[in-house]
């Protein structure tokens, strides 16, 4: 079968297709996945050029997330069946409750091999279903962004319906925040360093838009949009030159999720900007299989279709990779493995 691995990490060139012998006979818990598509994270394109702060191995499958199809199932699994359509669980270990060292690991795509192959074989208890109303494209989307945008809405303190959320950026975890805060009856605010974008985030459904570049103090502009009180909650992805400005966006007793860092992970934060006003951080983790599932049933019960930017072919992953590392994209980037 084919298989992308990363041969060298000076680049994009070192994702290379091999030939892989597939997994010979199932383990009673195993299951064997055809794979139909993939969807890209930053963390893949930081593993693929060197820039991933943690160790990976040599040789290495990339990629977390997809959507496929069970071909064959281990004697001792019931809960799957050939021809289930399913996903993959961003970890493998966080099956429920809050996590632990064990339960975030390992990771596919850099501990282990991830998903850019035309068969995976894994454990039975490492699949969610697709729920019934999205196609294989527009599900792979989901282990990572979807359930990192579910768990910063809703796992932390409750946010009422008519909660002002703001999401920073118009990439696949706010895109697809905008989408779930929108079906639980939220005002969403969202930045944009286009106004393009920002005229797509509208039409998705945001309340108010405010383009970063052309505003750069645009944590006044979210004060100005809320009338003066600020934000209940802020999606934060974008780290060292935006971590400050959202806290103060935020409304007295407000929280932010602190999820990522498209602009760097250094820089300083002072402290008392969270105690005088009464505001929380949280930090982000994806999420467990159990918020998976509720992420799920949101995006059945609302008929949520994850907003695909582009589809590539298996044969254009460089260029998959590369339309990620651009940033031009809104919303999430797919591979299709197999039609
Ligand atoms: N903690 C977790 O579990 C977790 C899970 C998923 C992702 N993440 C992290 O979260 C971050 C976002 O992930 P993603 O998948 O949504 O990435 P993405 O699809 O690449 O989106 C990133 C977007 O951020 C915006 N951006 C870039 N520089 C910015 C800046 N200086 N200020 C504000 N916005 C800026 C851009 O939007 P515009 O083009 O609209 O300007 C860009 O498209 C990444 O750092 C990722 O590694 C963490």
């Amino acid at each position: 079968m084919r298989s992308i691995q990363i041969t060298s990490n000076e680049g994009l060139a070192g994702l290379t297709f091999v030939e892989r012998e597939p997994a010979a006979q199932l383990t009673p818990q195993q299951v064997r996945v055809k794979v139909r598509a993939v969807s890209l994270n930053q963390r893949d394109v930081m593993i693929a050029t060197g820039k991933y702060p943690r160790a990976v191995k040599d040789g290495v499958v990339p990629t977390s997330d997809f959507s496929g199809e069970i071909l064959e199932v281990g004697e001792g699994v019931s809960e799957w069946q050939p021809g289930d359509r399913v996903m993959s669980t961003f970890y493998q270990n966080w099956q429920d409750g809050t996590c632990s060292p064990e339960k975030v690991l390992p990771n596919y795509g850099s501990d282990v091999d991830g998903m850019l192959q035309e068969e995976v074989v894994l454990d039975a208890s490492c699949l969610a279903r697709v729920p019934g109303n999205l196609d294989f494209i527009h599900a792979c989307t989901l282990p990572c962004a979807g359930v990192t945008a579910w768990n910063a809405l809703f796992g932390g303190r409750q946010l009422d319906p008519g909660s002002t959320v703001l999401l920073l950026g118009t990439g696949g975890v706010s895109i697809m925040a905008l989408q779930l805060a929108k079906a639980a009856g939220m005002r969403v605010l969202i930045t944009s360093s286009s106004d393009e974008k920002l005229a797509r985030a509208r039409e998705l459904g945001a309340h108010g838009t405010i383009n970063y570049r052309s505003t750069p103090e645009w944590q006044q502009e979210v004060k100005r949009l809320t009338g003066g009180r600020g934000a209940d909650h802020v999606l934060e992805v974008g780290g060292e030159q935006t971590v400050t400005r959202s806290v103060e966006s935020l409304a007295m007793g407000g929280s932010v999720a602190i999820i990522g860092g498209v602009s760097g992970f250094t820089g300083q934060f002072d402290p008392m900007l969270l105690f005088f006003g009464a505001k929380q951080m949280r930090g982000i983790l994806v999420g467990s299989k159990a918020m998976f599932r509720q992420l799920c049933a949101l995006i059945e019960t609302a008929d949520i279709q994850p907003i695909v930017d582009r589809v590539f072919e298996f044969e254009q992953v460089v260029d998959a990779f590369d339309y990620l590392s651009s940033g031009t994209h809104f919303g999430k980037v797919v591979i299709q493995v197999a039609k």
